[in-house]
C-alpha cells in the first residue's frame, strides 16, 4: 500500500509538473510575440513621428531627405534609413527593413521564413506577424506605398530592380529578429 501511495503521489507530482512546464514554454514564446509586437509598434511610432515631425518641419526651411544626408548640408536621412540607424543602435535585436524587391542586399530576407512572411503579408489579410524561425522569433510590420513618393524613389533608384511600383503596392516591412 505504501509504495502505491508513494507511486500515486509521483505520478500526481509528475502530471503536475507538466502542466506546469508545458505552459511556462508556451509563455516564453508568447512573452516574446509580445515583444516583438511592442518593438514593432514603437518602431512605427518612431517613423511618423520622424516624418511628421522632423522631415515635414525642416522641408518648410529648405532642408530635404537626401540618401546621400551625410555629405549634403541640406539633407535630412530618408525614414528608411532612419529606422536602420536606430536598428544600429540596438545590439539587444535586429531591427531593420526587408523588402520583396530590394534595393539593397541588406534588406533582403534572411531565410525561407522571412520569404514566407512576406508572402503571408503580401496577401493583404493581416497588418503584422511574427512567426518562430529556428530559435529567432520574426516580427514584421507591413509597409504599403501609402503616397506616390514611395513608388516613384524605387522606381527610379539606381538600384532598383522593380520599376512598375505603383501606390497602395506591398513593398516590405520593418522586422525585429529577437534570439
Ligand atoms: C527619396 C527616396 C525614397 C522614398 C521617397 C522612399 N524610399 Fe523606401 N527606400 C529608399 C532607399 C534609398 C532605401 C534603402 C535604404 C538603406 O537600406 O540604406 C529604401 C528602403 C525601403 C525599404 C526596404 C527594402 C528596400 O527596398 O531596400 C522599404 C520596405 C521601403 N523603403 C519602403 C518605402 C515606403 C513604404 C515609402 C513611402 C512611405 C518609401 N520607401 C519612400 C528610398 C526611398
Amino acid at each position: 500500500m505504501r509504495r502505491w501511495a508513494a507511486f500515486s503521489t509521483m505520478s500526481v507530482v509528475m502530471i503536475v509538473g507538466f502542466a506546469l512546464v508545458v505552459p511556462v514554454g508556451q509563455a516564453a514564446d508568447a512573452a516574446k510575440e509580445l515583444a516583438a509586437k511592442y518593438i514593432l509598434a514603437t518602431a512605427k511610432a518612431a517613423r511618423t513621428v520622424y516624418v511628421k515631425g522632423v522631415v515635414a518641419d525642416v522641408s518648410k526651411g529648405g532642408l530635404k531627405p537626401n540618401e546621400d544626408w551625410v555629405k549634403d548640408d541640406h539633407g535630412v536621412m530618408l525614414p528608411a534609413q532612419f529606422v536602420k540607424e536606430v536598428g544600429k543602435e540596438l545590439k539587444e535585436f535586429d531591427l531593420s527593413l526587408v523588402g520583396t524587391d530590394p534595393l539593397y542586399a541588406s534588406n533582403a530576407a534572411k531565410s525561407a521564413k522571412e520569404k514566407e512572411m512576406l508572402a503571408e503579408l503580401a496577401k493583404g489579410k493581416e497588418k503584422l506577424i511574427v512567426a518562430e524561425d529556428g530559435g529567432t522569433t520574426i516580427g514584421m510590420a507591413a509597409d504599403y506605398a501609402i503616397v506616390d513618393s514611395c513608388a516613384d524613389c524605387h522606381n527610379n533608384h539606381p538600384k532598383t530592380t522593380k520599376k512598375d511600383w505603383k501606390k497602395g503596392d506591398f513593398m516590405g516591412a520593418i522586422i525585429v529578429r529577437l534570439k
